[in-house]
């Protein structure tokens, strides 16, 4: 691999997945008003979360990576910001207590707009449509008006962002994010629901503790981490006219960096080692993630490392398995042997969402069962190979959504129609977001404690 590479050098690549705009002058103009644009996330921030994620390489923390499958214009509301952030601080308190470990908080938000789709067209009564690629490209809304790939929407994908962000940096650090809020981040109707007991048992010991740290002197006043927290984003690296864009140089350092968002990941559909997406990463500092799925052999997954992550860099590169809860058990070893035997510095992340998948009810969704199916096996593979079980990536909005099956409120199919909103896959709700965050604690407080028993050491 030449070290010739440029922000726009994934061009020369073959590229998969690319919308057919009608005008490609249209396309060149709005991406050149987006190159003078101001970046969105800065390159010390992305160096940051690189340093953070490089702790959960080394097992000492674990990334929680979790939002949307699709951000889109119609959800844009303050509301759903807040509702996402406050359930994902649960999310992460669950954790971090579980593992007593930090607990990386990156969302899938302020730039998840670009879907991966299995067919360029979609059928319906007769009528053939181009598929909807998410609202950068075009809506969802089955006419051709809507369905024809429409450059601005980039530029609307740039305001957007940059006002979720904006919001999302005012909670962070602003004070919503304080710990002695613990018990105000919980949602309305999550409140009589089986996870509100234990959430609130939760946040009393938590509460308990910072009524003792301030006793000795230690308070959110003069303590920042108890007042701020760090919370990254990210989104999968699809659009790449978009994402060329937006990469600048880091004038501290010299580098490259996407600022679209903190991280990037390659879909699972767009990760051939010499094709564009591939090609685009490779370039730019940011940590970047790469979906590993079924079709991933061994091999292949080193040439990408080495590709991605030449300088084995920890906290680089993420890989995200996504098999399936039937398959991960047998395909996920062979990769994560590969990846010991040759030193490679990764974390490992599970996303149990997109594995499992199926149609119920004449709706796309995911029983709650089957995810924590794949999570559960994803833990004892790393458990039984030596690894670290480092992150998980999920689905997710704070919204009362009923988009997939099970969890303890028991969703069935039947229930679906009822408040089905999604742009593209079905997301957890807060109340299953939750849930699985207590079952993901309870996992990482299992392997913390055999880590500590001495018999284990040899086994
Ligand atoms: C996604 O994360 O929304 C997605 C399309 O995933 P994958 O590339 O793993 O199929
Ligand atoms: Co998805």
């Amino acid at each position: 691999m030449t070290k010739s590479w440029t922000p726009q050098s994934w061009r020369a690549k073959p590229v998969r997945q690319v919308p057919a705009y009608p005008d490609a002058g249209a396309v060149a103009e709005v991406e050149g008003r987006l190159r003078k644009y101001p970046p969105l996330v800065f390159a010390g921030e992305a160096r940051a979360l690189k340093q953070e994620l490089a702790q959960v390489a080394e097992g000492r923390a674990f990334l929680l990576q979790g939002g949307d499958c699709a951000e889109s214009f119609a959800e844009h509301e303050a509301d759903n910001i807040r509702d996402f952030f406050r359930v994902f601080l649960q999310m992460a308190a669950a954790l971090t207590f579980g593992a007593s470990q930090p607990v990386v908080k990156v969302g899938r938000i302020a730039g998840q707009f670009a879907k991966p789709r299995s067919a360029d067209m979609e059928e319906k009564d007769g009528v053939n449509l181009p598929s909807y690629r998410g609202d950068i490209i075009n809506g969802i809304d089955f006419d051709e008006k809507s369905r024809i790939p429409d450059p601005a929407r980039m530029a609307m994908v740039y305001r957007q962002s940059a006002a979720t962000l904006n919001l999302l940096r005012a909670f962070a650090q602003g004070g919503y994010a304080n710990l002695e809020n613990v018990h105000k981040w919980m949602l309305g109707f999550v409140d009589n629901s089986p996870q509100s007991e234990r959430y609130k048992v939760l946040a009393s010991r938590i509460s308990e503790t910072i009524d003792f740290m301030r006793a000795i002197g230690i308070n959110p006043q003069n303590n920042s981490t108890l007042r701020e927290t760090a919370f990254y984003t990210s989104h999968e690296a699809l659009l790449l006219g978009y994402e060329e864009a937006l990469t600048r140089i880091d004038s501290t350092t010299g580098d490259w960096y996407a600022t679209s968002g903190h991280m990037l990941w390659i879909g699972d559909r767009t990760r051939q080692p010499d094709h564009a997406h591939v090609e685009y990463c490779r370039g730019v500092k940011n940590p970047v993630g790469l979906k590993c799925g079924p079709s991933l052999a061994p091999d292949e997954l080193l040439r990408l490392v080495d590709t991605l992550n030449p300088e084995n860099e920890a906290g680089r590169l993420t890989l995200i398995a996504r098999f399936g809860s039937d398959r991960v058990a047998e395909f996920l070893p062979p990769l994560v042997r590969a990846i010991q035997r040759e030193g490679r510095k990764v974390v490992w992340s599970c996303d149990p969402m997109h594995g499992n998948t199926i149609t119920a009810n004449g709706y796309k969704t995911r029983p709650f069962s089957r995810i924590l199916q794949e999570v559960e096996a994803f833990f004892s593979v790393h458990h039984a190979e030596g690894s670290h079980p480092g992150g998980i990536h999920i689905e997710m909005t704070g919204k009362n959504v009923t988009e997939c099956t099970g969890g303890a409120r028991a969703i069935s199919a039947e229930d679906l129609s009822d408040r089905y909103h999604t742009h593209c896959d079905p997301r957890l709700n807060a109340d299953q977001a939750l849930e699985l965050a207590f079952l993901v604690a309870e996992l990482l407080k299992k392997n913390r404690d055999a880590n500590m028993m001495p018999m284990a050491v040899n086994s």
